[in-house]
């Protein structure tokens, strides 16, 4: 049997290819019911009602009811949605039918005939800012007696989740999602893409807070598949066995024989990743002679796809305690974890955590030298990255759309799930607005038999530019409330009952022109007064006129000011090299009694760098000095230390972190750098005591950090590249002023090392090239990459990997879906708090992207980066100015001469001084 679009190819040395026939998403073939029964006696336990933490919906069943078998206790799904219509597959289906028999809630089904978008709604007890996981079931079981498969889209909240397509009409399929609820309220929908009609067997809901994978708002993890392996049946185990109710499916794992069980493995009560002792139980060790496992993943559909992936060992062995060494190390893409020991029957679990596991999933599992036993594997798990490009509509917007949906008994089939997104399924009569966060502009509930009053609720849909509630039954007033929208301009409310007099502050507006407002036939409103003169406007129209002149001519006088300004600075030699004599020359090399004496025998740790830790020092009692003594982590030392060092001494900029001077002496290897008093850009942007960098400040870090670049790459001779830029290895002086750190040193330190978990000899995971090969050299355009991802830090606020528990997600993967939608205001540090002008931001946005090409071909070279930021920081500061003349237009006497003259002495402030 081959699975409907997912293949695990399993690359072997030994045995020909194999291509499993699982899908990650997928079940198992149908098994006949008594091979599965077998296995399921004596396990079973009628269950209490009730299932904490549970929400598990049979859909198409009329009836509440406890499955006997599992323990689960469903309930119909008429509460959770309001269209479909019901039907039961049980009566045809073949009495071996596995699902059908075994697990009632499969019998059943919901079909959604009519409309594009169907959507469940969710609110769990325990409320928003939880996580949970979401299984939705579909078996077909031709209910329709038409033999045709649909094939229809799975949405989770308003984001994309998965596509339903199944292989065969009786075929079962789980979608597992881990997702965090950001509200009370959250929406599983079912699209119809015109290629059949929907249906849903069932929705089941499991709290995973207490797991070790719960999720943020911005990325889920889906798709899940948990292989049981040294198995020899078709049994599966969940609920009650797996108190997470994950669905743990036997796999046949390439080149593998499975071993023997052993009786007791000792489930921990404080383990959070709660593997069932019962798949423990057995496990798979290489055929005959090998000593290694491999295993290759591999998902056409989602070949960018970010995966997290456990590994699960329990020694159930007797020999492994007999003194024979059981030691194996994980290879995962390239990046190698332990060597690892268990302890007789104690389970041990190995997550791939802040690896960046992409694309495809490889692993090997070797056993060690010393090792008198080949590797074993009790489980594994892997869980797909899903990343949620989209934010919900605003809640006020969502809350007020809800309230005025109930208060008039709205029945369209559309409105359902969000109002605004997806974009394609925005509710009928409504229209959004989508840059950043979706925000409701306009309803028109025209000829909608809408009765009863005007609801307030119309008056918190605050971003309204339009509302067109003509030709329904409305009575009673006109709110005043209407009048304080401060955004609207058409309101309709020709063809109602509405009594009483209108509103003045209605009419004002109407008068002065900024609202369209429509009342006629209404035979009980009192008409409105004759319409006032027009005085206001002409009053308007004139200064409106003036604003827009001055602006102009500001606007030219900056453009002139730059490009005086550039000009000049063109004539000035970029960079000047030397600064010596500040520090004593004579100084270096320093003695290691000379180091220990100016850190005070290393009394104040500063910073934790990649090589070593760094201590506050002083020199001859002057100026502060970090001290970073380097941890050699390889026995045969660093041979080419001493000539790389006394290179980067003469390495100058004002952007550069200056080496002042070096110890070398028997072994003791450390670095003397001027002392930068603000620490590292990465806790700049990680700080969450309310100092958040400003958009200024960052743009001004860019272009510092893209100077000291520029003149490694193109100022040096023979230029540097310097392999591992980060965040973490910008430092900041106390102006703020931004100089590069470490550079040079990954090629003297960055070697192949025994660590923990060793990578190839390069960078930092999540800056990384993603050309780079283990055997490759890094270049230029490496170092541009790692810019690109510094750029998207600053402007985001993230890290280069965004945590979730126990896993990461790259930046890239995150942002790039919104920034290809064009929401830039999605990425954007909301700490910032909207103070940025948009132009610069899209600016720094492109730039970033560009300097993050997959291909180091397309990625610019830093010259032309530093052109391209100095230009967004242009833009800022006319945004800036622009602004502050017009407060001081209104606000004081100042005049735009005066501010001219700021700009000047401001983007002065921008030029690279060199000192
Ligand atoms: C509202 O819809 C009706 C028809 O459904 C249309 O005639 C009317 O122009 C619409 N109103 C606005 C403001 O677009």
């Amino acid at each position: 049997m081959m699975s409907r679009h997912e293949l695990f190819i399993v690359l072997n040395n030994l045995l020909p290819l194999f291509i499993l026939v699982f899908g990650i998403t997928s079940s198992w073939d149908t098994p006949t019911l008594t091979e599965a029964t077998k296995h399921d006696v004596g396990r079973r336990k009628l269950a209490t009602q009730n299932n904490p933490g549970f929400i598990s919906i049979d859909c198409g069943v009329e009836e509440d009811y406890l499955n006997g078998e599992t323990g689960i206790y469903y309930k119909s799904d008429k509460d959770f949605i309001e269209t479909g219509e019901n039907h039961d597959i049980s009566a045809s289906a073949s009495r071996n039918n596995y699902y059908v028999v075994q697990w009632r809630e499969y019998g059943n089904l919901r079909s959604f005939p009519d409309g594009k978008k169907n959507c469940y709604t969710l609110k769990p007890e325990q409320g928003r800012n939880n996580s949970y996981r979401i299984r939705a079931s579909f078996l077909y079981g031709n209910y329709d007696g038409k033999n045709e498969i649909p094939e229809f889209e799975l949405y989770v909240g308003v984001n994309y989740w998965d596509t339903v397509r199944l292989p065969s009409l009786w075929y079962m399929l789980f979608l597992d999602i881990i997702y965090f609820f950001t509200a009370d309220t959250g929406y599983v929908c079912l699209v119809n893409t015109g290629l059949g009609i929907p249906f849903i067997s069932a929705l089941e809901l499991r709290l995973s807070n207490e797991s070790a994978f719960n999720t943020t708002y911005s990325v889920a993890l889906g798709n899940v598949r948990a292989s049981d392996l040294g198995i020899s049946s078709n049994h599966s185990f969940r609920y009650k066995d797996d108190g997470y109710d994950r669905i743990w499916q036997p796999l046949q794992f390439p080149s593998s024989v499975p071993i023997s069980p052993s009786l007791n493995i000792a489930n921990q009560v404080d383990d959070l990743y709660k593997v069932p002792a019962e798949v423990l139980r057995t496990a798979i060790q290489p055929v005959n002679g090998s000593r290694s496992l491999n295993y290759t993943y591999y998902s056409s559909r989602f070949p960018f796809s970010q995966y997290l992936v456990c590994f699960y060992f329990a020694e159930i062995e007797e020999t492994a305690r007999q003194d024979r060494l059981r030691e194996f190390t994980i290879t995962l893409n390239g990046f190698k974890i332990g060597p690892i020991t268990l302890e007789y029957l104690k389970p041990l679990p190995v997550s791939s955590q802040n690896l960046p596991v992409q694309g495809v999933i490889n692993f090997t599992i070797d056993a060690t030298e010393e090792s008198d036993l080949p590797p074993i594997l009790n489980a594994m798990e892997f869980y797909q990255v899903l990343p949620l490009p989209y934010s919900p509509t605003d809640p006020t917007d969502g809350d007020a759309i809800m309230a005025i949906k109930q208060t008039y008994n709205i029945n369209k089939d559309d409105w359902q799930g969000d109002p605004c997104l997806p974009k394609e399924y925005t509710w009928s009569g409504l229209t959004c607005r989508f840059n950043g966060t979706p925000r409701i502009i306009s309803l028109n509930l025209s000829a909608s038999k809408l009765t009863g009053a005007i609801s307030l609720s119309f008056s918190n849909l605050q971003a309204i530019e339009s509302l067109d509630l003509s030709y329904n039954e409305l009575t009673g007033p006109v709110p005043e409330v209407l009048a304080q929208l401060p955004n609207l301009k058409v309101l309709n409310l020709s063809g109602n009952k509405l009594a009483g007099s209108v509103p003045q502050s209605l009419k004002d507006k109407s008068d002065d022109g900024s609202l369209v407002l429509r009342l006629a036939e209404n035979p009980d409103l009192c008409q409105m007064d004759p319409c006032h003169d027009k005085e206001k406007k002409k009053f308007v129209v004139p200064v409106v006129a003036s604003i827009v002149s001055v602006l102009v001519l500001i606007f030219f006088s900056i453009l002139i000011v730059f490009c005086m300004i550039r000009r000049r600075r063109q004539q000035e030699p970029l960079i000047k090299s030397s600064e010596e004599g500040s520090f004593k020359s004579k100084n270096r090399p320093f003695s290691y009694s000379q180091i220990v004496k100016i850190t005070g025998n290393f009394t104040t740790v500063v910073g934790e760098g990649g090589f070593g830790k760094v201590y506050l020092g002083s020199l001859n009692d002057e100026a502060p000095v970090a001290v970073k003594l380097l941890s050699p982590s390889s026995k045969q030392g660093f041979k080419e230390f001493r000539a790389e060092v006394q290179l980067l001494m003469i390495v100058h900029h004002r952007n550069l972190v200056s080496l002042i001077g070096y110890c070398d002496e028997n072994g003791k290897m450390a670095l003397i750098y001027e002392y930068m008093a603000n620490g590292n850009l990465r806790q700049h942007l990680s700080d969450t005591n309310g100092n958040v960098l400003k958009w200024k400040e960052r743009l001004q870090i860019a272009i510092d950090a893209a100077y000291g670049l520029e003149y490694l790459h193109n100022g040096c001779k023979p230029s540097i590249v310097h392999r591992d830029l980060k965040s973490a290895n910008i430092l900041l002086t106390e102006s703020m002023q931004a100089k590069i750190a470490d550079f040079g040193l990954s090629k003297i330190f960055l070697t192949e090392n025994e660590s923990h978990i060793s990578t190839c000899p390069a960078g930092t995971p999540g800056y990384l090239d993603p050309e780079f090969h283990c055997s490759g050299n890094l270049n230029k355009k490496s170092d541009v990459y790692s810019f690109g991802i510094v750029l998207f830090e600053l402007i985001t606020g993230q890290p280069a990997i965004i945590r979730i528990p126990d896993c990461g997600v790259h930046i890239l993967q995150w942002l790039s879906p919104i920034v290809e939608k064009g929401d830039i205001r999605n990425i954007i540090d909301p700490s910032l708090q909207g103070e940025f002008d948009v132009n610069a931001a899209w600016k720094v946005v492109d730039i970033a992207m560009s300097c993050a090409q997959p291909a180091s071909i397309q990625r610019p070279d830093m010259s032309l980066v530093l052109t391209e930021l100095k230009e967004c920081m242009a833009i800022e500061m006319a945004h800036g100015r622009t602004q502050r003349v017009l407060s001081n237009m209104t606000t004081s006497s100042n005049s735009p001469e005066i501010s001219l003259l700021n700009v000047d002495s401001e983007l002065n402030l921008l030029n690279p001084i060199p000192r």
